[in-house]
């Protein structure tokens, strides 16, 4: 097992480990010192909605399945909030149908919410304990490895506006984060791909050995490879998060590649999925720095060759002036400047803001290779 304790606005434990859907609702009683009452040896009216996608929950949220037994073995009432899923449910409508069901159960402050999902769940739910009641605690049970490595840690939450992606939300950290690499046996290949991308990320701004690793070993269908290399993405997370958990600074590394990604996201209309933009992202980051010789050492090319080897397609389908644009409706914009993220060297980024009318032609310089 696998525990990484995350010290932000409150404390808790993402813990890794094979079969944990089974002990879920122990490690969720025990994580919040949830008591029994002494007469019935139960919890006493502790209420707990898992919130998820049509597709995970045919996976992993039906009522005879070990998640949704083992929170019942422990005494939870449990109630089950299950939505479309895909970026354009990622939105208020979908906050006001889970804000109205929680009322509509009887669900007061000292319940909980349980977010089984990628990040679109992990976010949507997220942001929903945040304001109901004006927040309730809530647990994050990733079931892809890009939301285990990314949006499960840090409290990041929200939806999407008409004007771009995540443009309203709340930072709100969960009470507790557990994956269980046995959910990786039903991602797509694909869907690994995004969050081994971000796990490149997580090497690219700050820890070599990641990238090592999943250089010499490339094989996706071994869980525990996957659970090395997250844990080390989200010891690269934990570290960010516990210095700038609001964002001001040092937490927009985690940005790397992603200012370009939501604009490639933004115009292939969500076609390109979030991994594989941030993989052209960071690719479109790297070679413009280079060439602009605001690197210490040189990375596009260790990058792409990383990148490559996984068949992630680096191809820009999109020009730098569609991707300024609409990278410019995004919220990291900062008046007339912008902040990007550019390699320093593998495994070191820095920040660097440059004026809004300087991003296009930034993005020029990866894009026209
Ligand atoms: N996904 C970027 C962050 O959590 O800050």
């Amino acid at each position: 097992m696998i525990k990484i304790p995350i010290s932000a606005s409150k404390k808790y434990d993402v813990i890794m480990h094979q079969g944990i859907l089974n002990m879920a609702g122990f490690y969720i009683k025990e994580s919040l010192s949830l008591k029994d009452d002494p007469l019935t040896g139960k919890l006493k009216n502790k209420k707990i909605c898992i919130v998820t996608d049509a597709t995970v929950n045919q996976l992993y949220g039906q009522p005879e399945h070990k998640l949704y037994q083992s929170l019942k073995a422990y005494g939870f009432q449990v109630h089950k909030f299950v939505f479309r899923g895909g970026e354009e449910t990622k939105s208020m409508d979908t906050i006001e149908e889970i804000l109205d069901f929680l009322t509509s159960k009887g669900f007061t402050r000292t319940d909980l919410l349980l977010a089984l999902g990628g990040g679109i769940v992990g976010d949507v739910t997220g942001f929903a304990a945040s304001i109901y009641l004006r927040g309730i605690d809530f647990i994050q049970v990733p079931t892809t490895l890009l939301a285990c490595v990314d949006s499960s840690v840090g409290g990041k939450t929200g939806v999407n506006l008409k004007a771009g992606k995540n443009l309203a939300g709340a930072f709100w950290q969960p009470r507790l984060v557990l994956f269980d690499p046995d959910v990786l046996a039903t991602l797509s290949y694909d869907l690994l791909l995004d969050g081994i991308a971000e796990t490149i990320k997580a090497g690219m701004i700050a820890d070599k050995l990641i990238l090592e690793t999943i250089i010499r070993k490339r094989n996706l269908d071994d869980p525990e490879f996957l659970t090395t290399i997250a844990s080390l993405a989200v010891e690269v997370k934990k570290k960010v998060v516990e210095e700038d958990e609001f964002d001001n600074g040092s937490r927009q590394l985690l940005n790397f590649g992603h200012t370009i990604a939501h604009g490639i996201e933004k115009c292939s209309n969500y076609k390109i999925s979030h991994g594989h933009a941030v993989a052209i992202g960071m690719k479109i980051v790297a070679v413009a720095s280079d060439r602009l010789g605001w690197t210490i050492e040189k990375s596009s090319e260790q990058l792409i060759e990383i990148l490559e080897r996984f068949k992630f397609p680096l191809d820009c389908p999109f020009s730098a002036w569609e991707l300024a644009e609409a990278a410019l409706a995004d919220k990291k914009r900062r008046g007339d400047n912008i902040t990007i993220v550019i390699p320093a060297a593998i495994g070191k980024c820095r920040l660097k803001t440059i004026p809004v009318a300087k991003l296009e032609q930034f993005i020029a310089y990866g894009v026209n290779n």
